[in-house]
């Protein structure tokens, strides 16, 4: 008999969305705080998001650290860290995507411990404690902003983590879609695929009978192609004000309470960006199909669902499903294969079998048993 397993559900990050949010900022930021201000290469000082902000919080305390990558390296964030511990920072307000909001709560984390950071990385050491973070939206993709997550590499050993940092979940996010104008199109569409994932990694699994997580992943991930559907609308505000939403409600817990996961597309997929850079969204739409292809009979009974809920299809197999996916992807330019992102080197597939089998995950397990021998299957068939 199938049922919802037992959840503890808590989501104390405020958000305050809309066009005027930065008003908010100085009520949202603790009035007597030396405030570290963490951005990334400099959008936004070309955008306005920087002087919008800087005016907000006019006669605040800022210390600036700019400069964090997307895919963010440890190296960098703990010169950050080094800033916090020396100029006695007590507020970390990130301004970027998803990789500056990851280093913010790195940061927050890293600062109170006197460790080795990547202990808390990789699950060492968990901290019980982080200094108070904030997040100014400018991507919308991760959810990042209202969630404990965050992934840093380390690239001495081409190790892309993600890990959960409960203290520096974000005390507020403040989500003003008008700061999307400026991002290239290849970010919209990384968003919208990132955001797709997050549900499917929630919702493709097999079914428990879960009525309002299952209505809501689906919502969510119809919005999402409604949004590809009309992507030439991608300068309308209400377009931008639904992208920044659906992701943000994609993965910030609420759609995965008490419902079966299973993150391996996300867990296989960091390796192509830890070897070739590709952006995050590109590496899940390499890696999605082909996972899906490989473990279709643990998912049969989600992808039909999904065939039929989200993409409208009358009584899809599960097949008709991926396929729906993948022109979907394709729909908004996304490679399917690792040839698709340029990388046609003999022993691509090797390297990532190596990549995986380094970092401990070449045998995922989960609900679909996955083995080394079904990963190579995958790897092999992604490229
Ligand atoms: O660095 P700047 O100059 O700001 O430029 C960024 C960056 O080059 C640019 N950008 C951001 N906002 C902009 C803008 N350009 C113009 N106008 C704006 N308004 O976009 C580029 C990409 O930014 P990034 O933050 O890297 O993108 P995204 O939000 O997709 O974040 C990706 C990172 O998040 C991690 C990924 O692995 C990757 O490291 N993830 C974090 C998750 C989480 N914490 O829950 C979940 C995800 O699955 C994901 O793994
Ligand atoms: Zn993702």
């Amino acid at each position: 008999m199938s049922h919802l397993f037992a959840f503890d559900y808590h989501n104390p990050t405020r958000i305050v969305f809309g066009p005027d949010s930065f008003a908010q900022l100085p009520a949202l930021v603790p009035a007597d705080a030396r405030i570290l201000l963490l951005y990334g290469g400099g959008s936004i000082k070309k955008n306005g998001v920087y002087d919008g902000i800087r005016a907000a919080l006019a006669g605040r305390d800022i210390v600036d650290f700019g400069g964090v990558e997307a895919n963010p390296t440890l190296a960098t964030l703990n010169l950050a860290v080094d800033l916090v511990k020396r100029e006695k920072i007590g507020f970390v307000l990130g301004v970027g995507g998803g990789s500056v909001s990851d280093g913010a709560k790195y940061v927050a984390s890293a600062a109170l411990y006197d460790g080795d950071g990547w202990d808390i990385v990789i699950g060492k050491y968990a901290p019980k404690a982080a200094l108070p973070v904030g997040i100014v939206l400018t991507l919308a993709a991760t959810g990042s902003e209202s969630n404990a997550a965050a992934v840093v590499t380390n690239t001495a050993t081409l190790d892309k983590r993600a890990f959960y940092v409960p203290p520096a979940r974000p005390q507020f996010a403040v989500l003003n879609p008008t700061v999307m104008a400026s991002l290239p199109v290849r970010q919209l569409e990384n968003g919208i695929v990132d955001a797709f994932v997050h549900v499917c990694e929630q919702y493709l699994t097999y079914p428990v009978g879960a009525l309002v997580q299952d209505g809501y992943a689906e919502a969510v991930m119809k919005a999402l192609v409604r949004l590809a559907d009309t992507f030439a609308e991608h300068n309308e505000t209400v377009w931008q004000q639904n992208l920044m939403w659906a992701a943000n409600q994609a993965l910030c817990g609420i759609i995965g309470v008490g419902v079966p996961q299973d993150w391996a597309t996300h867990r296989i997929a960091v390796e192509l960006t830890a070897l070739w850079g590709i952006d995050h969204g590109r590496t899940l739409s390499i890696i999605q199909p082909a996972l899906l292809r490989d473990l279709i009979e643990y998912k049969r009974e989600k992808l039909e669902q999904l065939g039929r809920e989200v993409f409208g299809l009358t009584a899809p197999s599960a097949e008709d499903a991926i396929a729906a996916l993948e022109a979907f992807y394709r729909s908004v330019n996304m490679p399917l294969h690792l040839r698709d992102a340029g990388i046609t080197e003999p022993d691509a597939a090797d390297r990532v079998l190596a990549g995986l089998r380094a970092h401990g995950k070449m045998a995922l397990g989960g609900h679909a048993a996955i083995d080394e021998a079904k990963t190579e299957r995958i790897v092999r068939a992604a490229c």
